[in-house]
């Protein structure tokens, strides 16, 4: 290809041009986020209040996500409230996105599975593969629950799970689930979740799966859906969805 073509074809974005070449500065701006990968966008009087609910627990606890991952999330619970099953978190972390769940969810009861503070103290004896793979990748870093049941006590259904999952999942072996989140950070952790979760999930039930950048997570979680029938989103930033099909 000829290098005018080439410039004609796609290279133009790769050119800077002055400010002034916009007509407005909503166009600038826009145009200088997309060529960053970020993006404005003009939130209805419903996303305004989800977006002030995202910034003040910004301000209460570090969240690990950004506004639009923020909202979509509260988006998926809000459709699952009207499904009939619970609903969960494995990784809670200090509640940040625990908190933007309980905002979205009415009345529906929701269960928090995380480590908290069961792995703060060194193991005593050799820990299961599971658990030193958890103490590998978070060290001391762990939430402590009295303080994640604090920032939610406005909450009402909330429930912990304290421990190692799926070892923390003894006792909701009989629950169905509507939406569940995915946030282990580690592959085994994820697929622990998908094993535990999927066939607890009723018809149409949300599964949010964080970590989808992390290439071994990606992999994890293509080879356990794959033959399986649920309608997958992979979504634009770093996390993937899956629709649970009825059986
Ligand atoms: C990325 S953080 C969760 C962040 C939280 N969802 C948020 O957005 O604020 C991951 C959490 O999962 C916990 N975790 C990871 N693997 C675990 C496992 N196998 N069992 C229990 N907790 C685990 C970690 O201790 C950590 O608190």
């Amino acid at each position: 290809m000829k290098s005018s073509a080439k410039v004609a074809a796609g290279g133009l974005a790769q050119i800077p041009r002055p400010l002034l070449y916009y007509r407005t500065w909503a166009q600038a701006v826009r145009t200088l986020l997309a060529r960053r990968g970020a993006m404005l966008a003009n939130l209805d009087a419903g996303g305004r209040a989800d977006l002030a609910t995202i910034h003040t627990t910004r301000g209460l606890v570090p969240l690990l996500m950004h506004d639009a991952t923020a909202l979509h999330l509260m988006l998926c619970v809000r459709a699952a409230a009207a499904m009939g099953g619970v609903m969960a978190e494995a990784g809670v972390f200090m509640g940040g996105s625990a908190r933007l769940i309980c905002a979205a969810k009415g009345d529906t009861p929701l269960h928090l599975f995380d480590a908290f503070e069961t792995l703060q103290q060194p193991a005593s004896g050799e820990p299961a593969a599971d658990e030193s793979e958890v103490r590998r990748h978070f060290g001391a870093l762990h939430a402590r629950q009295d303080q994640v049941a604090r920032l939610l006590a406005g909450y009402g259904g909330v429930s912990f799970h304290p421990g190692v999952f799926p070892a923390s999942t003894q006792g909701s072996e009989g629950e169905r689930f509507a939406f569940v989140h995915v946030d282990l950070d580690l592959p085994r952790g994820t697929v622990d979740a998908l094993d535990f979760f999927h066939p607890r999930m009723v018809a149409g039930g949300i599964l949010l799966i964080d970590d989808y950048a992390d290439a071994a997570v990606r992999r994890t979680v293509q080879a356990w859906f794959a033959g399986r029938r649920d309608t997958i989103f992979v979504l634009p930033w770093n996390q993937v969805m899956a629709i649970r099909q009825g059986d």
